[in-house]
């Protein structure tokens, strides 16, 4: 169990400020819960799945991938990993720089990349890479690129995290909160804007390569059922998606509105 103890903190006022103030010459809102709150939010579930995950954070190098305001690297961080984490938004990572700072954690190694095609990092460098709703809006044509990319990055032996990226296979997209609109080709996008979609989960569970293993299944000890039982998910919907995910041979988080997979390079 991780220690309560342990949840990341402010620890100045004068760097809360400065986070803050920076929000806002963003036209960010610092009070919104996935701004100022992201990382409040993700010790209430990311903490659960790490918690859940056959892997110790203590010294592993984890890369954080599209870090947006930097609330899961932040947790990572706090929990003992070390962090490099990237995004495509300059001014993004340069927000999430000062939120670490007000949680007091200097050591994460920020990062703008423009282009995650090409990552500046060497074959093998990280132990695990963490996809916490990011893929879903990684423009498809460049999807197989960039998890070809993670995947060169990520050590053998190393760990794929995909969660909170929204499943194309749901009726209702998690983020737009659009009804059917996951079922629409693109090509039906209302004047060319771009509306946004979840991706399939054959995607998250084969696009870094069919070198990798599932350590998720369908049981009531696997991570899936493990983790979200921590975070208060109905014990209804659960067994309907252990349920169906036994009937596929797959495993349910591949069938969540929300995908959740952890992947293990083989050696
Ligand atoms: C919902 S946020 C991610 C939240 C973050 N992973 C966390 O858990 O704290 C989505 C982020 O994906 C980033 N993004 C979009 N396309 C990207 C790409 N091609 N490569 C990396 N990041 C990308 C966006 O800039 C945005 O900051």
């Amino acid at each position: 169990m991780i220690d309560a103890c342990k949840a990341p903190a402010v620890v100045s006022s004068t760097l809360h400020d400065a986070f803050e103030h920076k929000a806002r010459r963003m036209g960010l809102d610092p009070a919104n819960r996935w701004i100022g709150g992201y990382v409040d939010y993700e010790w209430q579930h990311l903490r659960h799945i790490i918690e859940a995950l056959p892997v110790r954070l203590d010294g592993t190098h984890v890369l954080e991938f599209g870090c947006n305001v930097g609330a899961s690297a932040i947790l990572f961080a706090a929990l003992g990993a070390r962090v490099t984490a990237i995004d495509i938004g300059a001014d993004v990572v340069e927000l999430a720089r000062l939120n670490a700072h007000r949680y007091g954690l200097d050591a994460i190694d920020f990062r703008h990349v423009g282009d995650t095609r090409r990552l500046p990092f060497d074959d093998g460098a990280f132990q695990m890479v963490s996809c916490n709703s990011v893929l879903e809006y990684v423009p498809p044509a460049m999807l197989p690129a960039v998890q070809r990319e993670i995947d060169r990055v990520l050590a053998p032996g190393g760990t794929i995290l995909v969660t909170g990226t929204s499943n194309r296979l749901s009726p209702r997209e998690v983020h737009s909160r659009r009804w059917l609109v996951n079922y629409l080709p693109r090509r039906f996008d209302p004047a060319g804007k771009h509306v946004q979609r979840g991706i399939w989960p054959a995607a998250a569970r084969f696009g870094f390569g069919r070198h990798y293993d599932n350590l998720d299944h369908a049981g009531d000890d696997g991570l899936f059922a493990r983790s979200r039982r921590a975070m208060g998910m109905p014990r209804a919907r659960l067994a309907l998606l252990q349920g169906a995910a036994k009937v596929l041979g797959t495993s349910p988080g591949l069938l969540s509105p929300n995908i959740f997979c952890v992947l293990r390079k083989r050696d």
